[in-house]
């Protein structure tokens, strides 16, 4: 019987809405118990041993996880979402072992997340929020988000998906990305396509939505920010590991950056000792970006279509995308 280890928690809190199609297919599922938010590569190599497939979430798949499933009978990796930054892509290449995603799932849900982070970080709802659960009145003096500067960084389905909330906002949206886009798509969504120093240079908000890479690791440091508008605010929605949060401090802390607002982090969940919680000027959230009863519900449909594909048990009416 082929045995699938279910590794992403959205899809195990869910389980019982898919164990009939298990059953019904001769599928063994295993569900580990996960403490925090992903198993890291040692935890992911001994769970992988005897495993068909995985539909994992932001888990640790390294070479050693990838070469125990290949001596074993891991057949195909399935990451529920969109970011493979967790996963040795060139390796499973290498293997012949196919690794999906789903992106464009929860695009709107994550911009969603980014504008709400950036309200909030201008507004300092937060702080108002806390003052009345304290019994007090606080008013806060905002700032208005017409007429700003929205520079976002990574234009894929999340960056296009910003830039069009951005618009309807009032801001003047412009973008960069690594690669050029097709002039047909760019004419078709409110931004321009600018370098990275222009963007730094002048934008008033700076919103980042690309992909983690080996190449783009703390792209926004200390340097960065020495280029960015003094009172410049960071969204952050993508990867924690794109911005040097050392450096944010000590921007954060001179006021070169006003505020920032963070749904993912460097090292997740956020260490209690972590200088950031000592700035009332970030709101935060918990990696949470594509939580939604919606977004949540498509993924794991779809993850399992694709599952259940790459074993040979069903067809699907859909391509999956395969990025190794
Ligand atoms: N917060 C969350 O819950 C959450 C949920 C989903 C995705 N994400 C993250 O968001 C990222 C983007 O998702 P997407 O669906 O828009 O992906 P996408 O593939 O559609 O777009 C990513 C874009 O980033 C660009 N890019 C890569 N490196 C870059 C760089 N150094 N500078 C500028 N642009 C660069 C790519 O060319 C691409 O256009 C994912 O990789 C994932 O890490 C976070």
């Amino acid at each position: 019987m082929p045995k699938a280890l279910i590794t992403c928690l959205h899809l195990q809190r869910r389980f019982d809405d898919f164990r009939p199609r298990y059953d019904a297919l001769g599928v063994e599922p295993v569900l580990p118990k996960i403490d925090g938010q992903q198993l890291d590569a040692a935890a992911m190599r001994s769970a992988i041993i005897g495993m068909d497939a995985v539909i994992a979430g932001d888990d640790q798949i390294d070479a050693s996880v990838l070469e125990a499933g290949k001596a074993s009978a891991l057949k195909a990796v399935i990451k529920w979402g969109i970011g493979t930054d967790g996963i040795d892509k060139p390796k499973a290449k290498e293997l012949g072992i196919p690794v999906f995603n789903t992106p464009g799932t929860f695009s709107n849900e994550v911009a969603d997340l980014a504008m709400s982070l950036l309200l909030n970080v201008v507004r300092e709802t937060h702080l108002m929020h806390q003052s009345i659960m304290g019994g007090g009145w606080l008013k806060v003096p905002g700032r208005s988000l017409v007429g700003m500067k929205a520079g976002i960084i990574g234009l894929g389905s999340i960056g296009l998906g910003i830039a069009r909330r951005a618009v309807a906002f009032g801001m003047d949206v412009s973008g960069y990305d690594v690669r050029p886009l097709p002039a047909d798509v760019l004419s078709s969504q409110p931004v321009t396509q600018v370098g990275l120093d222009e963007l730094f240079a002048s934008s008033d908000v700076i919103l980042i939505a690309c992909d983690l890479t080996p190449a783009n690791r703390h792209l926004l440091n200390a340097d960065a920010f020495a280029r960015m508008k003094t009172g410049a605010y960071i969204v952050n929605v993508s990867r924690g590991p794109l911005i040097d949060e050392a450096a944010l401090c000590a921007a954060l802390a001179s006021g070169k950056i006003a505020g920032a607002g963070l749904d993912v982090f460097e090292v997740e969940p956020l260490p209690k000792e972590s200088p950031l919680r000592g700035f009332k000027s970030c709101v935060f959230s918990t990696h949470n970006g594509s939580n939604t009863l919606e977004a949540v519900a498509r993924v794991n449909q779809m993850t399992t279509d694709i599952l259940f594909h790459a074993l040979g048990l069903e067809t699907i009416n859909f391509t999956p995308n395969r990025v190794a």
